[in-house]
């Protein structure tokens, strides 16, 4: 039986007072865990075990409206308010900047500034100048060292409350050091998405069907407007600090020794920043800049100049909504046009089918583009882009160029719509999109059904299987791969392993030794880093299989949680073959970490014979370690193995099984000499007699709870 259901009473069957109960644990528990999110920094559950407590909770709620406590989690949003944002006014407005677009304009600028000042041609004017973070700007109260309020620009005049969500985003520190912090301080700045941080989240929001973002400011600006706080803290968003408002006191006269000061209290600040004391200086810096805007791992559009003297910038004031003593010396948008020549379809290692443009070469921000990413068939379908079109294409950084849309006035007549392939075009096995059973929804990625006779997914599992945090074998790169798979040499990753042993039996002629490429060295480096990896760790090398869904963090969950390869061979086989109802698909399901998304993928996996055989042969090549604790999450009942019988008074068996995984032991549905405790509830039945048949201490829930040190 589905151990969970046994445990967790659907809520229409709860009793007044069980629901009360539940109620107030759900509440206290709920606390705990958002503490440990927000204040602590370290969440004790996956985010999906999260929100099962969330939603019970509301499903209890909704079947007993009169017993929602005052303190209901429901009334909070991570810790933001569920309401939308509260207004803030700023007490010195939020500005924008005046723009200069040539050469020509920035010495207009720096002339305008010495007349004003009336500064003489030989009087020194100092200027700083720094990168023009292409984000969304914030202001951050720091009262008595201790942030207490964040508001965007919103008008100008008037932002929004978005306190809860920044204090989310680590870089932004709660508390500012050392001795010359003001009482009063409003900082400003930038909060932005660096390119490797975008990518990542967009591949997430589209495997999960989510909105992709078109760049990283508005993927910034999305993730910091949440109004569940708890999202915007899965997003790594990040700050750099350039400015101020309001403030008791200011730590120096210059605008760099300003910012200067905030690095030292612990803000970001961006390491950029110089101070021009010439045109020419100006200009140079804006032309390296624009030589390092690639690189820079972040979007910036512009070069932003600020006179350094306090006390000038003081007198030169502002006009209209810019100050006279700024100015953005903006770079060319990173734009281009070039002809959508062909979609070619690329077939990644769980099957997704991902469209690529083909483009006539074209340089956008100093770099020529052949390539780009069209996300997926929905994708391209609301675009309208078609073969034949000239197309917009957006170079941002380093990200992967984007194709914004097609130009309609210069549409051939022949442009072609595309047809997105129903076939894989590596293999021809079906490609489908999966119909989600909650939602009815289609998938937005197609999937290639071929499974491991698809020579594109297996090529890519292969890549996956040798990479950095797998097997990490060095000397098998992609082109190997892609060559010896070619070449029939290694078609699954037991061949790696058997590879030596085959070349040997060779003839002198058919050897790798003799390819294009190859030397006797670099062969012979390959079988040394290969044998190097005969023995591996149980995580790395659940992660290895690249059975989707299942990262790294979950391959650690579930190598914590099973501890050996035979167990975890044991627990998928048993639950792939007892289907969804099983009690070992319950106790997959009940991992920490482990939600039934996982466990599909796992049984999924299982269900295809060649997988299975995969599995077997290469087994039988390598050894497998057992997962090892860190002695820092080792516990008294590390390494042990319980089972849980009867009805539990503090938690439901699930929560229990959870919590006991949580600190190493091992969970088992039936009791054997080889079980170390017994915890027996109310009622306990056939297991306790067994128990004490056998002589298996046996442990009162609270006995359990006492040693595993959880009171
Ligand atoms: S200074 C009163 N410095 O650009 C002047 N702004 O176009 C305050 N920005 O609203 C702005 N990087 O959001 C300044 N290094 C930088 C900047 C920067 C980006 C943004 C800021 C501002 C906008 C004006």
């Amino acid at each position: 039986m589905n151990a969970k259901s046994h445990a967790q009473k659907s809520p229409e069957k709860l009793t007044e007072k069980e629901a009360r109960a539940e109620l107030a644990r759900l509440a206290e528990e709920i606390k705990r865990h958002d503490d440990l999110y927000y204040a602590s920094d370290a969440p004790e559950m996956s985010d999906a075990e999260y929100d099962e407590l969330r939603s019970r909770n509301m499903a209890i709620e909704a079947a007993f409206p009169d017993l929602v406590r005052p303190d209901s989690p429901t009334h909070r949003v991570g810790a933001a308010p569920v309401e939308a944002f509260g207004k803030i006014r700023h007490a010195v407005p939020m500005l924008s900047l005046g723009n200069a677009f040539t050469d020509e304009d920035v010495a207009d600028f720096i002339q305008r500034v010495r007349r004003f000042l009336g500064l003489e041609a030989t009087s020194p004017l100092d200027v700083t100048a720094e990168p023009k973070i292409d984000g969304l700007s914030i202001s951050l109260t720091y009262r008595d060292g201790a942030l207490v309020q964040a508001a965007t620009r919103g008008d100008g005049e008037e932002g929004e409350n978005v306190t809860a969500n920044v204090k989310t985003i680590r870089e932004i520190p709660h508390r500012l050091k050392g001795h010359s912090v003001p009482e009063l301080i409003e900082l400003r700045g930038e909060i932005y998405l660096g390119h490797a941080d975008f990518e990542q989240l967009n591949k997430e929001q589209a495997a999960e069907g989510a909105k992709v973002f078109a760049n990283p400011r508005n993927a910034a600006a999305g993730s910091l407007r949440q109004l569940d706080a708890s999202i915007t803290a899965r997003r790594p968003l990040r700050f750099f600090a350039y400015a101020w408002g309001a403030a008791s006191k200011l730590p120096a006269a210059t605008q760099s020794d300003v910012v200067a000061a905030f690095a030292h209290w612990g803000m970001p600040t961006n390491p950029l920043m110089r101070v021009c004391s010439t045109l020419d200086e100006i200009i140079a810096y804006y032309h390296d800049i624009g030589l390092k805007r690639s690189s820079l791992g972040y979007d910036i559009d512009g070069v932003v100049y600020k006179v350094n003297r306090l006390d000038y910038q003081e007198r030169l004031g502002f006009v209209s909504r810019a100050p006279r003593w700024a100015t953005a010396h903006k770079f060319p948008p990173q734009e281009a046009m070039t002809r959508l020549m062909d979609i070619d379809i690329q077939v990644g290692r769980t099957g997704a089918l991902t469209p690529t443009a083909r483009l006539e070469p074209v340089t956008v921000g100093g770099v020529v583009v052949s390539n780009a990413t069209l996300h997926n068939e929905d994708e391209i379908k609301r675009k309208d882009i078609r073969i034949g079109d000239l197309v917009i294409l957006r170079r941002a950084g380093d990200v992967i160029p984007q194709i914004i849309g097609y130009v309609p006035e210069k549409r051939p007549e022949d442009a072609k719509p595309y047809r997105f392939p129903h076939t894989c075009p590596a293999c021809g096995s079906h490609a489908v999109r999966e119909v989600d059973e909650k939602t009815g929804r289609a998938d937005v990625v197609r999937r290639c059904t071929g499974g491991l006779i698809c020579p594109a997914q297996a090529k890519e599992r292969l890549k996956h299987f040798v990479s950095r945090n797998a097997f990490d074998i060095e000397g098998l790169g992609d082109k190997q791969i892609e060559l010896f798979y070619d070449e029939g040499r290694l078609m699954k990753p037991a061949d790696i392993f058997t590879l030596e042993a085959r070349e040997a039996r060779k003839p002198q002629e058919k050897r790798i030794i003799n390819q294009k490429g190859f030397g006797e060295k670099s062969v012979e480096k390959l079988f040394k880093a290969i044998s190097a990896r005969r023995t591996i760790g149980l995580d790395r090398f659940i992660y290895a299989l690249g059975i989707r869904h299942v990262g790294e963090t979950t391959a650690r969950d579930l190598a914590k949680a099973l501890k050996t390869v035979d167990a975890f061979r044991q627990a998928v086989a048993t639950a792939a073959k007892g289907g969804r109802d099983s009690e070992a698909y319950a106790d997959l399901d009940n991992i920490e970490g482990i939600g039934e998304t996982v466990v599909d993928a796992l049984v999924d996996f299982y269900a295809e014979p060649h997988n299975v055989a995969a599995l077997d042969d290469l087994l039988a090549e390598i050894t497998v370690e057992p997962f090892v604790h860190s002695r820092a999450t080792a516990s008294p009942v590390t390494d042990k193995t319980v089972v849980f019988t009867g009805t539990l008074q503090r938690m439901t068996r699930g929560e229990a099984k959870a919590l006991a995984e949580r600190l190493g032991a091992k969970v088992t549905g039936s009791v054997s000499a080889k079980t170390d405790y017994v915890v027996a509830g109310a009622d306990a039945g056939s297991k306790l007699t067994k128990a004490q048949e056998l002589g298996v201490k046996i442990l009162s829930e609270d006995e359990w709870l006492a040693l595993a040190g959880h009171q």
